[in-house]
């Protein structure tokens, strides 16, 4: 495997591929890698001909308040881990080497980002879509890998690339969890002891409300309700929000029904944990 920091050495590499006609498949990352990343990655190793990864922590989607001094960074076990799961390229830029200026175009979602992510972290998708369109710019994939961890960011991306007309074929893979049911994140180790053990509550909270959809429910804020209802009792974490939405539109709905997303965010002390389900009601 190869680390590039360049984009010019990226870009040639990239254009070098193209004339032999390789495809190119890219897993975009902040890094601070877990299984999540990897199962990412094998899956693109097994569609594509070339696998580029990038890590880069991007300064653009963090609020002011938010983590992005203490994101969790480790680039030589990344390095390790990527090269296991047979990543080609590393692709590894700076800030400064993304953003030599301030960005001076800047993208602003409307759509899909009214709730959820997008309502409490202003700004994000935003920030999200410009280090995508950039990446897609450079590393010019014909498959690019997203988890279903971060839903709404795949349906925010997934307008992206119908709006700006991107060639790119996304593909979704699903929430990779621990034994416990807590999906894998690079945040996870910003909690303490006693709140890991609570996290587990956040998939229990999801899997509880699919229960009650089966059973019957139909109503969102009985559902919502519920899981509140368990997220308060069983953890110390403060509830960002809790949310039951047509997906991939992210709309309100006034019964269950379709395709929905249940989704919630909690925030404990040094993390913000996120986590959903998507289901056929
Ligand atoms: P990051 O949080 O590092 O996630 C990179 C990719 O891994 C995303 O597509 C995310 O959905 C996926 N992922 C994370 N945890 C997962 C899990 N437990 N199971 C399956 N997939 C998982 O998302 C970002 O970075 C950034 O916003 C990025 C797209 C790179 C833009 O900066």
């Amino acid at each position: 495997m190869k680390k590039v920091t360049s984009i010019k050495e990226m870009q040639k590499i990239i254009k070098d591929f193209q004339r032999e006609g390789r495809s190119i498949g890219l897993i975009p990352t902040m890094g601070y890698l877990h299984e999540g990343h990897l199962t990412l990655a094998k899956k693109a190793r097994l569609e594509n001909d070339i696998v580029v990864m990038s890590v880069f922590v991007n300064p653009l989607q963090f609020g002011e308040e938010e983590d992005l001094a203490t994101y969790p960074r480790d680039l030589e076990r990344d390095m390790e881990l990527a090269a296991e799961v047979k990543v080609d390229y590393l692709f590894h830029p700076t800030a400064e080497e993304m953003y030599p200026q301030m960005q001076e175009i800047t993208m602003n979602v409307g759509a899909r980002t009214e709730r959820l992510c997008g309502a409490s972290r202003p700004g994000h998708f935003d920030g999200v879509v410009v280090v995508v369109s950039k990446l897609f710019n450079i590393i010019q994939p014909e498959r690019a890998y997203f988890g279903k961890k971060d839903a709404q960011q795949f349906a925010v991306i997934d307008l992206l690339v119908k709006n700006f007309n991107f060639p790119i074929e996304l593909v979704a893979v699903d929430t990779v969890r621990e034994s416990d049911g807590l999906a894998k994140s690079s945040r996870n180790v910003h909690l303490t002891a006693g709140e890991r053990k609570e996290a587990t509550v956040l998939f229990a909270s999801l899997q509880a409300a699919e229960a009650i959809i089966t059973e019957g429910e139909k109503n969102p804020s009985r559902i919502i309700d519920v899981m509140k209802t368990m997220l308060n009792e069983k953890t110390s974490g403060e509830i960002d929000y809790v949310e039951i939405l047509s997906y991939p539109e992210l709309q309100p709905i006034e019964e269950v029904g379709g395709v929905i997303i249940i989704a919630l965010a909690v925030k404990f002390s040094k993390a913000r944990l996120i986590d959903n389900i998507i289901i056929t009601a």
